[in-house]
């Protein structure tokens, strides 16, 4: 359920039409809204109501600031990735004792930071990550709290490129290492565990895989607490898919997915902590663009429109479906035919659908591309030097740019001649 819904034939995005705010800001723009956002956590934490938990939304999905000051007013932590996605998380006002820092990759000058802001916890994914916090800390003259990030070698059947849980993937220590690791650490000056991560992917459909994982991980802790040690906190990390419209696929549930944790962890002392980042914000969004040309031909109808790849890359780079409605909302059994929307980039890869039937498209019309807030917004680009959209948040009757377009000019600044190239040739 979300709140962009046609009334009276026009879309709204909660109680302001699309086409105002697009008269307002132009086209392309990516639209949120708060409602949809607020819901999506109430249910999503919802699930596990009674337990001791954190929810901590995956910045990564939607890292505009507003939308994190959302979640945090309803209690969300946040789970980052980089450095920038710390200040963010701090930017947007979430507490640091409520932030978690995953990745694979985290360079000596995060973790510092990390360290310095004083986050929860770190969720290392490595032994030589592992000395490099050690000896950070140590400097800082702080003490780490560590989470370790177990590979249990689960396949979470989802898209290849979104899958993290398999032995083959970069991602987190050997489950049959935790062991000896987290017992080394104990040991460790600057290091204290305090528990251990899990994610085994993004779009997960099926619940399998999350349950053969979380008994993988209830298997460690037993281990490691039969061997005197401590494990305070579980994260087990985000993962849980969303429906993007497509009339076949699989569908995920909040709450089939609370009672799989209720089960698996029903005697764990501790807390469990979640990292959900597209069950949020999924749904939250939208691409708004605007028909710039339709070219009929003999085999194919394309609608070309404003937006492109580097906005929403999603389909370019999975073959990601989302759903694609107009604006004004056609008649009931109006005219339809075969569409390939595709946006004005030079590569064919730069198409949103194929072959897919949808009402009669005329130029200028504007289209709405759903459940483009998780990894819209967040992975755009300025390829072929399309500066970035602006985002928009709308909370009941009133709306509010939360990211101005950025301009071209705004990027051609960033550059600079080197002394040689600095005069033009006369
Ligand atoms: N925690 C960790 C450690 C992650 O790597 C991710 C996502 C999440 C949490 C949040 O997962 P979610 O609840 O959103 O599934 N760009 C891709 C998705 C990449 C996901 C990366 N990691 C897409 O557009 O489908």
């Amino acid at each position: 359920m979300d709140h962009f819904q046609y009334h009276d034939g026009v879309m709204l995005a909660e109680d302001v039409a699309i086409s105002d705010i697009a008269d307002d800001v132009g086209t392309p723009f990516y639209a949120y809204s708060t409602a949809t956002l607020e819901r999506h956590f109430k249910v999503f934490s919802g699930a596990f109501d009674g337990m001791d938990t954190l929810i901590c939304f995956s910045v990564k999905a939607n890292s505009n600031i507003a939308v994190v000051r959302t979640l945090a007013r309803m209690g969300a932590g946040a789970d980052v990735v980089s450095g920038g996605e710390l200040k963010r998380a701090l930017a947007a006002g979430v507490p640091a004792d409520k932030i978690v820092f995953s990745g694979v990759g985290k360079t000596a000058q995060e973790l510092s930071d990390a360290l310095k802001a004083g986050i929860m916890q770190i969720n290392v994914e490595s032994e030589p990550e592992l000395e490099t916090l050690g000896a950070i800390a140590q400097a800082l003259g702080v003490e780490a709290a560590v989470a370790f990030r177990v590979n249990p070698d689960v396949d979470a059947q989802t898209h290849a490129k979104i899958s993290t849980g398999k032995a083959e993937n970069k991602f987190g220590i050997e489950w049959m290492r935790i062991h000896e690791i987290y017992k080394k650490a104990t040991a460790m000056a600057g290091i204290r565990p305090v528990g251990l991560a899990v994610h085994i992917g993004s779009q997960l459909t099926r619940s399998d895989p999350f349950r053969n994982a979380y008994i993988r991980m209830r298997d460690l802790v037993t281990m490691l607490r039969a061997d005197g040690l401590s494990v305070e906190r579980l994260d087990l990390g985000g993962g849980l898919g969303i429906s993007y419209g497509e009339s076949d696929e699989p569908l995920a549930d909040p709450v089939e997915y609370g009672e799989i944790v209720r089960d698996v962890f029903a005697d764990f002392d501790g807390q469990l902590v979640f990292e959900p980042g597209r069950v949020i914000a999924g749904n939250a969004g939208v691409l708004v663009t605007r028909v710039i040309y339709v070219k009929e031909g003999a085999t194919r109808n394309f609608a070309i429109v404003d937006a492109a790849m580097n906005d929403l890359t999603r389909p370019s780079l999975y073959d990601a479906f989302h759903e694609i409605v107009p604006v004004n909302q056609a008649d009931e059994g109006g005219d339809t035919a075969l569409y390939d929307v595709v946006g004005p980039i030079c590569e064919t890869g730069d198409t949103f659908c194929t072959q897919r039937r949808l009402p009669r498209i005329a130029a200028g019309d504007l289209l709405v591309i759903r459940t483009a807030g998780a990894y819209g917004a967040a992975m755009a680009s300025s390829y072929n030097t399309r500066a970035l959209v602006p985002e928009i948040m709308v909370r009941e009757k009133d709306y509010s740019v939360i990211r101005r377009r950025l301009e071209v000019d705004d990027l051609i600044d960033l550059e600079t001649f080197p002394a040689w190239l600095s005069n033009n040739p006369e």
